[in-house]
């Protein structure tokens, strides 16, 4: 049974009564794993009947881990009737309800109905990666001097942060409740030593989903010893709702350069300029129209899988790309504040997978944008730096917005 606290019902009625869109709170701390404390086993929800023009916030159990881990689901409403539903196993969004142009609402993100499915197999749906999103070349590198070999798990590589990412761990949770902005903020302590990784991590994820009909992530980090660090979100957005491919979808990515790979997909070092080739997004193109292309870097990629070079001036939010769904009008429009993207075709979903509602994920049927630092930067001194060093802070953020025309 859902036990309903005091606190949230006050908020979510004074904001039905007063009819404004948003309200604040300060909720009770929820205990976090890493701090060592028991996990309570309550539950606490807004209420579900206060309509449309305020934000919502729900909580309940999504399942259990092999270890008896309890895993939370967050059900977050923002005024525009936008939904997105996140768990505390891999910071993973299950799911994400856009509307389109004729108001109809689909989600618009693959993943699994039940925790079971994502914890056998999933190719990252909706994680949060790291410590490090992408590959690592042979799982080494030198810092200050010292070698590490971190965990390969992608042949001789090592991809998304190892055989046991952060995708693959319970997050402490609390929920977020500002005035334009509902939330949960998600916590992770990755310990010296973990996948090969140096120094104790301490992570947080922080999903908002705003009333501008954005999907906002903040990172944090700090570190004891210096390590490499580079998280980013594994969505695999299919912005028709997942009944077809996604080779229509109109991509633009603001590059002029992308990281050219070898056969292994691990960056070259070099910057090559997208001009005249089928990495050339800058002007709103089909995903499909030249992904058969005869061209080498397409056939190591088995289709789109690189880092493109954004176009930034400074460090602040920059727009990196925008895609446009012309069936039913949604459209995506990503800005971080990384220096790359890396764009993924869904070139490896083969049909294997059965999803959400029975669908079944065939070649292609969705894309990953996924804001990073390059690839294998640790061992590219040329790359921008993803050292992390004790008394440094990892902040940067990367928003969704959601759209349609
Ligand atoms: C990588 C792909 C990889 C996929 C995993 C992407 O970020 O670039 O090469 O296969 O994640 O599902």
């Amino acid at each position: 049974m859902v036990k309903i606290t005091s606190r949230f019902i006050r908020v979510g009625l004074v904001a039905a009564m007063l009819g404004f869109s948003g309200c604040r709170s300060e909720p009770q701390k929820r205990t976090t794993p890493e701090a060592g404390a028991s996990e309570s086993k309550d539950q606490r929800a807004a209420p579900t009947d206060v309509g449309l023009s305020v934000l919502k916030s729900d909580v309940k159990t999504f399942g259990e881990t092999a270890d008896g881990r309890q895993v939370r689901l967050y059900s977050l409403q923002n005024a525009n009737g936008l939904k997105a539903d996140i768990m505390t196993y891999g910071a993973i969004v299950v799911s994400l309800q856009t509307p389109d142009r004729d108001g109809r609402m689909d989600d618009i993100v693959l993943g699994y109905d039940n925790l079971q499915d994502y914890i056998k197999n999933s190719p990252y749906f909706g994680a949060i990666v790291g410590r490090y999103g992408n590959r690592i070349a042979k799982g080494k590198f030198t810092l200050d001097g010292a070698e590490y070999t971190l965990a390969t798990n992608n042949n001789a590589n090592h991809l998304h942060g190892g055989v046991k990412g952060f995708d693959k761990v319970v997050w402490g949770d609390d929920p977020v409740w500002k005035d334009d902005a509902v939330g949960v903020k998600l916590s992770y302590l990755s310990k010296d030593g973990e996948e090969g990784y140096p120094g104790n991590l301490k992570a947080t994820v922080t999903y908002l989903l705003t009333n501008k009909n954005e999907l906002r992530i903040e990172y944090e980090a700090t570190t004891d010893k210096a390590t490499p660090v580079n998280l980013t979100h594994h969505g695999y957005f299919n912005l028709a709702g997942a009944e077809s491919d996604i080779l229509g979808h109109v991509l633009m990515l603001n590059a002029d350069r992308f990281t050219p790979v070898d056969e292994g997909l691990i960056p070259t070092g070099e910057l090559t300029p997208v001009k005249g080739t089928p990495m050339d997004f800058l002007k709103p193109t089909p995903i499909g129209a030249r992904i058969n292309e005869t061209y080498e870097q397409l056939k190591f990629g088995g289709g789109y899988d690189h880092n493109w070079v954004l176009n930034k001036r400074g460090k602040g939010m920059t727009l990196a790309a925008r895609v446009y769904e012309p069936t039913t009008g949604r459209v995506m429009e990503i800005r971080t504040m990384e220096p790359g993207i890396q764009f993924y075709s869904g070139n490896f979903l083969d049909g294997t997978i059965t999803g959400k509602e029975g669908k079944v994920y065939k070649h292609r049927w969705g894309f990953c944008v996924e804001t990073q630092h390059y690839p294998d930067s640790p061992n590219k001194p040329d790359f921008p730096s993803t050292i992390l060093r004790p008394g440094e802070k990892y902040e940067t953020v990367t928003t969704y917005r959601f759209s349609t025309k």
